[in-house]
């Protein structure tokens, strides 16, 4: 019988788990395709008692990490264990001691990717993490190999799926943030603890995996300016609706002359652009190539089965290079220094909505301090009135306008006597298809 590939894991949870259900499932065609067969021999958890769905004897399960990193027949290790430590102590040293590694850790990817796959490289092994972004649509795979020969211009990605579905019901239903956010959690597309999610945390992560291998240079979690969608209210969608918008966290990553914009936000995005219509729990990132022009990936960016597509994907890779005796096939040179500009000096148009006293001038007044910061305003709205309190709210869209000058003017605003509140400031990416 062919050798074996010796495959040690790093948790066994809710992808763990699947990836040993799709690889005891297709046992006979990956053996055919690779030449080898895969053998699960030990998966490192935290609880030995807890019911698992892996089909994986009780016996392969262990408490200490040293059971997978000294098996000599472990040959790559697939660390599904999220976090970034002990996870990436772990695949240090499983590279280290000579093993390939297959991660789905975006946190792990994102703070210490850099510093890995020059270990990896240097140790004549692999590190593979289609997983790490996106899920199970290809994105890792394409970035390094299929769109090398490109210079990519600009990435605009949803890359959180429960955002994403908040935001949808949103839209959709009319209802607030709690509202959406009760109901995602419900269905089991948001923690009990969302931060992470909503704050746009685990959307910056995997915009500096993405921005690093669009623009060959590191860009960090710590880069990436970030904005949550916790303060977008009902309101703000009747009126994106009004201005032939819709509202999306976007992943926004750019190359320019000064340098690189990296910022995930809640963005205005037009209606009839196919981004714009990216709903639910699925995740897209659109880009732009010099050679290829525009091209959308969309897919089921979370869940058990769409995850393992790609850590199964990459094992088959790996068994390719295994098999042949070769790794690193596609090295991926991380060496650009391009810096990334301060949110402060981005520019964009933008979108934002006042309570206001409802009396003649206000509106001059608004526009004066406008003008003095060189905004300019390409619309108005008032609708609503709030005849007991005498308000009114009125909404501005600009021209493009740097993102200092916007903060400074917004904060003059809010002191206006007339002001009684700066409800809402949202960016507003035009986009051309
Ligand atoms: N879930 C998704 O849809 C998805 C999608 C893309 C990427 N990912 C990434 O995939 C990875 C795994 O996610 P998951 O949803 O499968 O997580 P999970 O269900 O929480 O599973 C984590 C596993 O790791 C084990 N573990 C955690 N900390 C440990 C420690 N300190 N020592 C030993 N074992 C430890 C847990 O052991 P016990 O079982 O004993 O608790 C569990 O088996 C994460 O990096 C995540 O970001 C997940």
């Amino acid at each position: 019988m062919a050798s074996r590939i010796g495959l040690g894991f790093f948790g066994l949870g809710t992808v763990g788990s699947a990836v040993v259900g799709a690889l005891a499932e297709r046992a006979a065609r990956l053996e055919r395709q690779i030449g080898r067969p895969f053998e699960v021999r030990r998966a490192l958890v935290r609880d030995l008692a807890k019911p698992r769905a892996a089909p994986l004897d009780a016996a392969a399960l262990t408490l200490d990490a040293a059971d997978v990193l000294d098996d000599p027949d472990v040959h790559v290790v697939v660390e599904l264990m999220g976090g970034v430590e002990p996870a990436n102590s772990y695949v240090r040293r499983a590279l280290q001691a000579g093993k390939h590694v297959v991660t789905a850790n975006k946190e792990v990817m994102a703070a210490h990717g850099v510093e890995l796959l020059e270990l990896a490289a240097a140790q004549g092994r692999d590190l593979y993490f289609e997983a790490s972004v996106g899920g199970g649509i290809p994105l890792i795979g394409p970035f390094r190999q299929d769109l090398a020969a490109n210079q990519i211009r600009q990435v605009h990605a949803i890359l959180n799926g429960t955002t994403n579905y908040i935001l949808t019901e949103m839209a959709a239903a009319g209802v607030s943030y709690e509202h959406a956010l009760a109901e995602a959690q419900r269905l089991g597309y948001a923690e009990p603890d969302p931060a992470n999610d909503v704050e746009g945390a685990d959307a910056a992560c995997k915009l500096a995996i993405l921005a690093s291998l669009a623009f060959t240079s590191p860009v960090r979690p710590a880069d990436v300016y970030r904005e949550g969608i916790t303060r977008i209210r009902a309101a703000d969608f009747r009126y994106a609706d009004e201005l032939g918008y819709g509202i999306k966290l976007l992943a926004i990553a750019k190359r320019g002359a000064q340098g690189l914009e990296a910022r995930v936000h809640p963005a205005f995005v037009q209606k009839d652009l196919l981004l714009g219509q990216v709903g639910g729990v699925y995740n897209a990132v659109w880009l732009h190539g010099d050679l290829l022009g525009r091209a959308l990936f969309i897919g089921r960016g979370a869940g058990p089965e769409p995850t393992s597509s790609a850590i199964v994907a990459d094992l088959i890779d790996l068994g390719h290079n295994i098999r042949r005796g070769v790794h690193n096939r596609v090295p991926l040179a991380l060496d650009g220094r391009l810096p990334v500009l301060p949110m402060a000096e981005v520019r964009s148009r933008f979108y934002f909505r006042l309570w206001v006293s409802d009396r003649p001038g206000v509106l001059a007044r608004i526009g004066a301090v406008c003008g003095e910061h060189a905004i300019s305003i390409a619309s108005v709205i008032q609708k609503e009135v709030d005849q007991h309190a005498s308000r009114a709210e009125l909404v501005f869209l600009t021209h493009e306008a740097q993102e200092a000058a916007v903060q400074r003017a917004l904060a003059r605003i809010a002191r206006l006597d007339v002001v009684a509140e700066v409800a809402s400031l949202i960016r507003v990416e035009d986009l051309a298809e």
